[in-house]
């Protein structure tokens, strides 16, 4: 197959792709073989397919049920899930996730790392979504972080179901320093699961310090096993929103230990613009971490949705033009060439995250994997929030959209 008329991420100058068994054979200005079949862009914008690095399928599309969160708050969220979580089904739960997977796709994702809630004894949400994770390989990779949204020491028997879960088949351990009950079970809590990571061959991904508080200091302990263990960009720091609130004189020691630990950091500006600065009058804090001084140290920053519909954010499409779109404004980040380059927060600076670079980009030699969007450019793109035309995913057509269509009459 020949994909002709390409602007591959920004360029501007239009390239031609041919694709044979699933990768990418030739990519430059090609001739038609005969028979060939010819989809012709016409200079739309061609993007590796869209990562989501941070979101919770397990909860997806409950809000209101059985409360909606009525002060906005993370705590309030844990509160109305905890008694969710009670009426929890594997039907219900394949319901749901088969749903969003399906809006993910058609918004140009192929790839979800997903937290699942393993603060349950029966473990409910990390079968099914073990189960589904297989079911749905074809059209999406999942990857699975168990993660104990309720602790890991403040939760009965937290160590051991993190490592059933782990040995059940998670990808990824998680843990939420800032909710365990003390400082000295925050500490704990990270040793344990990180030592767990380091023992089990996975991948880590910490809730790190969700919260306004400039105390919680989650992230330097983080930081420091990722070093000491040697499991560097294995570790992943999520939110960090206290970050937005410590004092600069501490933040510029912990950035020699963070450039020193390697680790990757995900923001979620759609839910912690709504969820942080709960407690503040005036001013309120805008609730994200320093995305723009993290990037310019050189450290890996990808953005994620993290909720859709759900006790902890009532909105959410599965598209992450919306999470870029307003991240780039809470963090400042509307120079002309920022804004181009905000597609790798959610490709190259996500696949990096969940270290899936291998086999991930527009390349020869590499799947042929690829979305293509209604626009010359990401800037363009952003702006007229324009539509995924089409997914592929190893060569095969997964999603087809119509072009934006404005008609006035004047
Ligand atoms: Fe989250």
């Amino acid at each position: 197959m020949l994909i002709r008329n390409a602007l591959i991420e920004n360029s501007e100058t239009a390239k031609d792709l041919r694709i044979k068994d699933g990768v990418f054979m030739e990519i430059g200005s090609l001739k038609e073989e005969e028979n060939e079949e010819v989809l012709d862009l016409k200079g739309k914008l061609l993007l590796p397919p869209f990562i989501e690095s941070h979101v919770h399928l397990d909860t997806c599309l409950t809000a209101g049920d059985p409360c909606f969160n009525m002060s906005g708050t993370l705590f309030e969220g844990i509160e109305c899930w905890s008694r969710r979580k009670e009426k929890l089904t594997a039907e219900d739960i394949r319901e749901r996730v088969n749903k969003v997977v399906r809006m993910y796709a058609a918004n140009g994702i192929q790839h979800i790392r997903s937290h699942v809630d393993i603060t349950d004894p029966s473990l409910m949400a990390m079968k099914t979504l073990l189960k589904l994770k297989e079911e749905l390989k074809d059209v999406m990779d999942i990857q699975l972080v168990a993660f104990p949204q309720e602790g890991i020491l403040s939760y009965p028997n937290g160590r051991q179901l993190l490592i059933d879960a782990v040995k059940m088949g998670a990808d990824v351990v998680g843990a939420i320093p800032h909710f365990e009950f003390t400082r000295e079970y925050s500490v704990e809590s990270l040793n344990f699961a990180l030592e767990l990571a380091k023992e089990e061959n996975r991948l880590v991904d910490v809730h790190c310090d969700e919260i306004d508080d400039e105390a919680s200091r989650g992230l330097e302990t983080v930081a420091t096993r990722a070093l000491e263990l040697g499991l560097y960009d294995k570790v992943t720091a999520s939110h960090t929103t206290a970050m937005h609130s410590y004092n600069n004189a501490y933040v510029s020691r912990l950035m020699r230990l963070l450039k020193m630990s390697r680790i990757n950091f995900v923001a979620n500006p759609l839910v912690n613009t709504h969820l942080q600065g709960r407690f503040d009058t005036y001013p309120k804090r805008r609730g994200i971490t320093r995305v723009k001084e993290l990037l310019a140290e050189g450290i890996n920053v990808s953005f994620g949705h993290d909720d859709i519909e759900d006790p902890w954010y009532p909105m959410g499409n599965g598209s992450l033009r919306d999470v870029v779109f307003l991240g780039l404004h809470v963090s400042q980040m509307m120079g002309h060439d920022e804004i181009m380059n905000s597609y790798r927060l959610i490709t190259y600076n996500a696949a990096k995250t969940l270290h899936i670079s291998e086999n991930y980009g527009i390349e020869t030699g590499k799947p042929a994997s690829f979305i293509v969007l209604d626009a010359k450019n990401y800037y363009e793109a952003l702006i007229k929030d324009s539509p995924v035309l089409y997914s592929f995913r190893k060569g095969k057509k997964l999603v087809e959209n119509s072009p934006c269509k404005q008609s006035v009459l004047f």
